[in-house]
């Protein structure tokens, strides 16, 4: 009797060790960390195909200035439970850039850096500053920025929904409420009959995952909440919210001849250690909710998002897969994670021996951004770097994450993926949401005092390019 349990538990371990190494190799072919040898590569061989769209982008909140009336303006006098500020170093968005004034002479810098787009948000709390009420004014705002880009010679290309709801909209329940999509597809249809004369490219909503993740997982965005389950409730209703507002915009005169898309982040997660199979479930695990919840729903119409014990949400719209006619990339790095018995410190980012830190907590991983192009290109619409830019204060990182970030963007192009046009992250310094102003991502510097704008050294490098291509 004794000999049997021994040999069945000898074979048990046998087969676990068969589907461990079964596990590594799968795990290693699908989803590889890619490593490229720099000193062998040339950042100049670069190719774009004709007519590819150099651009660079900015949101209405951490620009404009004066954002009075919507969640952050409320968030950046809050304090946490402990009494501590919401915003680092209690800074506030404020004045910001003062771009809403300013614009014209940022358009002179976009002029000066040669790109031909500038992807911009609308500040729905500016436009519908109480349910129902629009103010012509702002809309006539936007409209006056479309034709000054245009008279330059610079295409506008618009985000509906760049993280900030108006105060009223969030009093109601916001994005967690379902009943409130149609809110936003009324605003959206609004904003559309305005600048439809001037706008061919539309984003219906920046980052979904990011939202919720900053939003209702971390609590570091308004409204401040932790709860998984509410997060995947409120991922499906902004995916709800694109489908219903591409349906809508796409009904309405000019809509047949408009480019809509949503913009979708991806951050890779790798495992800290590729052996221990405690590192790729939650790096499995992670990046499932993070990236695929949404590029699935894209791909197959069923959104599913599920974080053992605490999220578990499936939704299924078919049509879904016909609801792009691009799709915008956001990239910037990667995240290591090693599996802690502590769940929320297992999320941690950790740096390896040799990578180069931006000033955000994350490294410079160019082959990272080649990996996100490969992916987002199988949801099979043309591709929009919609973002993609380096925090760095010092600027000593500045031309190498040009240099690198573009050339494996190249690749990807030469390797088959239809990418259209690229988007840097961003014209100048601006509030940095939970960040405040440290995080230093403009080409331009700006400095807040005087409101000048000077041209970053390293940003000539971009400069540089956008001439040559
Ligand atoms: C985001 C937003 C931008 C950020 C930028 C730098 O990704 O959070 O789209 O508003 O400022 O990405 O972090």
């Amino acid at each position: 009797m004794r000999k049997w349990i021994i040999r069945i538990l000898g074979l048990l371990l046998i087969l676990a060790l068969i589907f461990y190494i079964v596990r590594v190799m799968m795990f290693r072919s699908n989803s590889e960390e890619l490593r490229w040898d720099w000193s062998s590569i040339n950042t100049n061989d670069l190719y774009f195909p004709k007519n590819f769209v150099w651009g660079v982008a900015s949101a209405a909140h951490q620009v404009e200035g004066n954002c009075t009336n919507n969640n952050w303006y409320a968030w950046e006098s809050a304090v946490d439970a402990d009494g501590n500020p919401r915003i680092h170093n209690n800074e506030k968005a404020g004045l910001a850039c003062s771009h809403w004034s300013r614009y014209p002479e940022d358009i002179q810098l976009m002029k000066e850096l040669g790109v031909d787009s500038y992807r911009f948000s609308v500040e729905w709390s500016k436009i519908e500053p109480s349910e129902g009420q629009f103010d012509d004014a702002a809309l006539q705002h936007y409209v006056d920025v479309c034709k000054a880009l245009l008279v330059e010679g610079i295409t506008p290309v618009v985000t509906l929904h760049h993280f900030t709801n108006p105060i009223w909209f969030e009093d109601k329940g916001g994005w967690e409420k379902e009943e409130n999509i149609e809110l936003f597809v009324r605003f959206s249809q609004k904003v559309f009959v305005a600048l439809q004369p001037y706008v061919k490219m539309w984003c219906t909503i920046n980052e979904p995952n990011v939202y919720i993740t900053a939003s209702y997982v971390q609590g570091i965005f308004p409204p401040g909440g932790t709860d998984k389950q509410v997060a995947a409730t409120v991922l499906k209703h902004l995916l709800m919210a694109h489908v219903e507002t591409f349906r809508t915009l796409k009904s309405l005169p000019g809509g047949q001849e408009a480019q809509v898309g949503i913009v979708k982040d991806i951050f890779q997660f790798d495992p800290w250690n590729r052996w221990n199979l405690f590192d790729w479930y939650l790096t499995d695990l992670t990046g499932k909710a993070f990236n695929e919840s949404t590029l699935q729903f894209f791909e197959t119409g069923d959104y599913h998002l599920s974080f053992p014990p605490e999220a578990n949400l499936s939704y299924t719209d078919k049509n879904a897969p016909k609801t792009l006619d691009f799709i915008g990339l956001n990239y910037y790095s990667h995240m290591v994670l090693s599996f802690g018995l502590d769940l929320d410190k297992a999320l941690q980012t950790k740096i390896r021996e040799g990578e180069v830190k931006t000033d955000m907590d994350y490294p410079l991983y160019p082959e990272g951004f080649y990996r996100a192009l490969k992916r987002i290109g199988e949801v099979g619409v043309p591709v929009y770097v919609t973002e993609n830019g380096i925090a760095d204060a010092q600027d000593d990182r500045r031309e190498t994450f040009i240099r690198r970030y573009i050339y494996a963007m190249s690749k990807a192009i030469r390797d088959g993926v239809d990418i259209r046009g690229y988007y840097y992250w961003s014209l100048m310094d601006n509030f940095e949401w939970a960040e405040g102003y440290t995080m230093k991502f403009g080409l331009y510097e700006v400095d807040f005092g005087t409101q000048k704008r000077t041209l970053r050294k390293g940003s000539k490098a971009f400069q540089e390019i956008v001439g040559k291509h």
